[in-house]
């Protein structure tokens, strides 16, 4: 845990990204702040990637308590840092930077925000089940690796390019049971899962009437978790809710990696429910 605010300290916190005007990480964190008391502001940075390094300067300078960083930069903005933590290192991606001093780290809330958003809305005890993730990009990568801490019996990885997901099974191979797939397999993969979680950006908005896979392939009665918040419950949720699927959207991970993030500068419990109301608020 990191050093905790008093309530006399002004926190600057923010996020970098391009595009980021349709972030809604400031209004989620504006509203943490507001709801323990505390002085601050968040405010959304537009950082074009030839302006990286100057923005990490002002970072220090400015002294800034932490920053998260968005796409395009979650990869290119390690050299920056002084620190990296081992999870963000493995994952290859931070997403939140927190400032001691002048001294800057870099860890990734993502994997870990998306596990705690699971057990707390829709499986509580991820340790010996069988795990079917699709997709084996970036998101796919913060995720496996926070699952691989859950102890689960198996992760079977089915992406479309079935050499990526068998790269990304073997490169954590000695830490856990992951198995790579390719679309074939989809069948008698999703059959096999307790829990099933789409990692790509198939099913967003606007294409909200596809799915990643046919949903008739999952047993009645999984865990069926989609990292996707726009549309809140998508064409494979809804599906699966008729097969009397557990469903989980992706809004929790959404508003929990912001929640460890912000743990991680003022030393706090979020108000994750506060949080969570902010950021539906925002798309009403
Ligand atoms: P992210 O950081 O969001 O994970 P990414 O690294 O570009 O983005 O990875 C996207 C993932 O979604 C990949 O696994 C991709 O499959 P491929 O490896 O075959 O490209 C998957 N994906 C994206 N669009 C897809 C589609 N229309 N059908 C199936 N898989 C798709």
């Amino acid at each position: 845990m990191h050093g905790t605010v008093d309530g006399s300290s002004w926190l600057l916190l923010g996020v970098m990204g391009d595009p980021i005007a349709h972030s809604k990480s400031p209004v989620m964190h504006q509203a943490a702040l507001a709801e323990l008391g505390l002085q601050g502001a968040y405010v959304p940075l537009h950082i074009r990637p030839k302006g990286l390094a100057d923005a990490i300067s002002a970072v220090r300078s400015l002294h800034f308590r932490g920053v998260n960083v968005t796409i395009p930069h979650k990869v290119e903005v390690m050299k920056y840092l002084d620190e990296v933590d081992e999870g963000a290192a493995q994952i290859g991606a931070v997403n939140t930077i927190v400032n001691d001093n002048g001294r800057l780290k870099g860890y990734n809330t993502d994997g870990i925000g998306y596990v705690r958003s699971l057990k707390d809305e829709a499986c509580p005890d991820l340790s010996g089940k069988r795990i079917a993730v699709l997709g084996a990009g970036g998101a796919a990568r913060a995720i496996v690796y926070a699952l691989i801490a859950e102890q689960p019996a198996v992760i079977s990885i089915l992406n479309r390019t079935e050499a990526k997901a068998r790269e990304l099974a073997e490169e954590w191979s000695k830490l856990a049971d992951i198995r790579g797939f390719g679309e074939e397999a989809s069948c008698e993969v999703l059959a096999a899962a307790d829990v099933v979680i789409n990692t790509t950006s198939v099913g967003m908005h606007p294409n909200i009437g596809d799915v990643p896979v046919n949903p008739d392939f999952i047993r009645e009665g999984a865990v069926v978790s989609d990292l996707i918040y726009n549309p809140l419950k998508t064409s494979l949720l809804r599906e699966s809710e008729r097969r009397q699927c557990t469903v989980h959207g992706g809004l929790g991970m959404f508003v929990n990696q912001g929640a460890y993030a912000f743990e991680f500068w003022t030393g706090l419990d979020a108000p994750v429910t506060a949080m969570r109301e902010a950021v539906l608020n925002s798309f009403r």
